[in-house]
C-alpha cells in the first residue's frame, strides 16, 4: 500500500485528523499553526515549552494526545531548532524526523503544517516536495523475505495531507512520481542476490517497460555480447552461474530523433571480489552493489511518471562477480568493447570492467546529448566524502554544474571530485593499453580516470554513490540515492 498525498487549507485547530504536525523553534518560538493550536488549546504548548517537555530543538518530537479545543485527535509537535539558523537541510530533516515519529503512531491519516515553516529562497511547491519525498521514505518497509505476518491489527498511516496553496500541487505531483522511482530503486536494492540477480533485473525492467505507454526494453543475454565483443564485462561475468545481462530501457518523451538523455548504472549484484576475493566481514553488504543500476532505473521510472518532454535512456550492466574455476584472474588481459585492452591487477576493481563496456555501448548506440553513470563504485570514495555526498566527476565543467545543483535543489546532494590528467599515470600497464587499479592514493579518481578512457568524445559524467547508495549496519536499507538527484537533472533538462 502506497501512502497518498494531498494538498488542504483547513486551520489547525479545526481540521478533523488523526494527527496535527507542527513546528516549534527553540526558545519556545512558535510557528503560526502551533501559535494557532496553542490559543485554541488554552495554552498548552506554550505550557510544555516552560515545563521544558517540548525542547524545539532540531528533530525533536512530541506527541499532545487528545488536546481540549482541537478537532485532531492528537498533536504532533516538531522541533525545529533555532529559527535564525533554519535552512533547507534542517527543513528536510525535520520533516525526516517527524515522519519517523509519525510511523510509530496508530493513525491512518494526518496533516502536516510542517510544509507552511519558510526556508530561505525556497517556495512551497518545493517545500511540499521535500516533505512528501521524506515521508514516503520514512513510510517504506522492506518486507519481501519475511514470513508474512498478520498486519490486520496494526493501523498504519495511508493519507497524508500538506498544508499549500494549488500552487504546490505541481510540486506534489513531481514528489509522487518521484518517490515511486525511490521505491522502486530502494526494493530492488534490499533484495538479496539470490533474488535479485541479472536476469532479476533485466525482468523488472521488463516488467516495467510493458506497463508503460512510450517505453520499450531490450536485453542482450552473454551470446549476444560475446557477438558484439563486450570482453571486459563478460570476463567479470565468467565466474558466476548467474549469467549477465546488458539491460537497456528506451523512452520516447522528446521529439523524434531529438539526442537521449542517457543513464548508465552498475549492476554488479554480488560482489565477492572474485580472485581477489574480499575479506568476509561486512561482504553481505556487496548485495546492495547494484545501487547505481537500481538508481538509474528508479530515475528512468521516475522520469516516466513524470511525463518528461525529453528522450531518454538507461542501460544497465548486470553482472555477479564470483571466484570460480573459470573466473577471469589477476593479470589476465581483456579486449573491451572500444578495442582497448585492459591488465586486470585485480578482479575486486570489477564495476569500471562492465561500465567500460555499457559506456561505449551507450556513446555508440545513442549518441547522447549526455551521459551520465551511477555506481557504487570505490571505497575510497566512502573513505573521501563519507555517507552523506555523491561524489560527481566530470571533465565538462557545465555538465557537472547541473549535476550538482539538481542535488542542491532535492537535497540529494553531490560533491565534484578532480578528473585532471595528472592522474591518469597511475593507470599505466606493461602489458596492456591500461590498467584496471591505479594503486592506493585518490581510488575514486582513478576509478573515474579509468571510465573516462572510454568517454572520448561524450558529455560525461560520474556519481560514486559508494558512501550513499545504502545506509550502514545490520539493519542498513537502501537509500534510493540518487534517484532524486538525477530525476531533477532531467526534469530541468526537459522542454517547458
Ligand atoms: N563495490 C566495490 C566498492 C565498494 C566498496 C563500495 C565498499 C562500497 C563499499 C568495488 O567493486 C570494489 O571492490 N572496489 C575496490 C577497488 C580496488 C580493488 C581498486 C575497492 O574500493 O576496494
Ligand atoms: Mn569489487
Ligand atoms: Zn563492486
Amino acid at each position: 500500500m502506497t501512502l497518498q498525498f494531498s494538498l488542504g487549507s483547513a486551520a489547525p485547530a479545526t481540521v478533523d485528523s488523526a494527527c496535527v504536525l507542527v513546528g516549534v523553534y527553540e526558545q519556545g518560538v512558535l510557528t503560526s499553526a502551533a501559535a494557532q493550536l496553542d490559543s485554541a488549546a488554552g495554552g498548552m504548548i506554550k505550557r510544555q515549552v516552560e515545563s521544558g517537555d517540548i525542547s524545539g530543538k532540531a528533530g525533536s518530537t512530541t506527541v499532545l494526545f487528545a488536546p481540549a479545543g482541537v478537532a485532531a485527535q492528537r498533536v504532533l509537535v516538531v522541533g525545529l531548532g533555532a529559527q535564525k539558523s533554519f535552512d533547507a537541510a534542517r527543513y528536510q530533516k525535520v520533516n525526516i524526523e517527524a515522519a519517523r515519529s509519525l510511523g510509530r503512531l496508530p493513525v491512518a491519516n494526518a496533516v502536516s503544517y510542517l510544509s507552511e515553516v519558510e526556508v530561505p529562497g525556497r517556495d512551497s511547491a518545493w517545500r511540499v516536495r521535500i516533505a512528501a519525498l521524506a515521508c514516503d521514505h520514512a513510510a517504506y518497509r522492506y518486507t519481501a523475505t519475511f514470513k508474512p505476518r498478520d498486519k490486520s491489527k496494526q493501523t498504519e498511516l495511508a493519507a497524508l495531507t500538506f498544508a499549500a496553496g494549488t500552487d504546490a500541487q505541481g510540486g506534489l505531483d513531481q514528489a509522487v512520481a518521484i518517490a515511486e522511482g525511490v521505491r522502486f530503486a530502494r526494493e530492488l536494492a534490499n533484495l538479496p542476490p539470490n533474488i535479485c540477480n541479472p536476469a532479476y533485473i533485466a525482468a523488472q525492467a521488463q516488467a516495467f517497460a510493458e506497463a508503460q505507454g512510450k517505453v520499450s526494453c531490450s536485453v542482450l543475454d552473454e551470446a549476444a555480447m560475446a557477438k558484439l565483443g563486450f570482453g571486459s564485462l563478460l570476463a567479470v561475468a565468467r565466474g558466476s552461474v548467474n549469467k549477465p545481462r546488458l539491460i537497456a530501457l528506451e523512452y520516447k518523451g522528446g521529439h523524434d530523433g531529438a539526442k537521449p538523455y542517457v543513464l548508465v548504472g552498475k549492476g554488479v549484484t554480488f560482489d565477492s571480489g572474485g580472485i581477489s576475493l574480499k575479506p568476509g566481514a561486512g561482504m553481505e553488504e556487496m548485495k546492495f552493489d547494484m545501487g547505481g543500476a537500481a538508481g538509474v532505473l528508479g530515475a528512468f521510472v521516475a522520469a516516466v511518471k513524470m511525463g518528461l518532454k525529453l528522450n531518454l535512456a538507461c542501460v544497465v550492466p548486470a553482472v555477479e562477480n564470483m571466484p570460480d574455476g573459470d573466473s577471469y584472474r589477476p593479470s589476465d588481459v581483456l579486449t573491451s568493447l572500444s578495442g582497448l585492452t585492459i591488465e586486470v591487477l585485480n578482479t575486486d576493481a570489477e564495476g569500471r570492467l562492465i561500465l567500460c563496456d555499457a559506456l561505449t555501448y551507450a556513446a555508440q548506440t545513442y549518441q547522447p546529448q549526455a551521459l551520465v553513470d551511477a555506481a557504487t563504485l570505490t571505497g575510497a570514495c566512502v573513505i573521501a566524502l563519507g555517507k552523506h555526498a555523491t561524489a560527481l566527476m566530470s571533465k565538462h565543467d557545465d555538465l557537472a554544474a547541473e549535476l550538482l545543483a539538481a542535488g542542491e535543489e532535492t537535497l540529494d546532494r553531490a560533491w565534484r571530485l578532480p578528473l585532471w590528467d595528472d592522474y591518469q599515470a597511475q593507470l599505466e600497464s606493461g602489458f596492456a593499453d591500461v590498467a584496471n587499479i591505479g594503486g592506493k592514493s585518490a581510488g575514486a579518481i582513478t576509478a573515474g580516470c579509468f571510465l573516462s578512457r572510454f568517454t572520448d568524445g561524450q558529455r560525461w559524467a560520474h556519481l560514486d554513490i559508494a558512501g550513499t547508495a545504502w545506509e550502514e549496519g545490520r539493519k542498513g536499507l537502501a537509500t534510493g540515492r540518487p534517484v532524486a538527484l538525477l530525476a531533477q537533472w532531467l526534469l530541468d533538462r526537459s522542454e517547458q
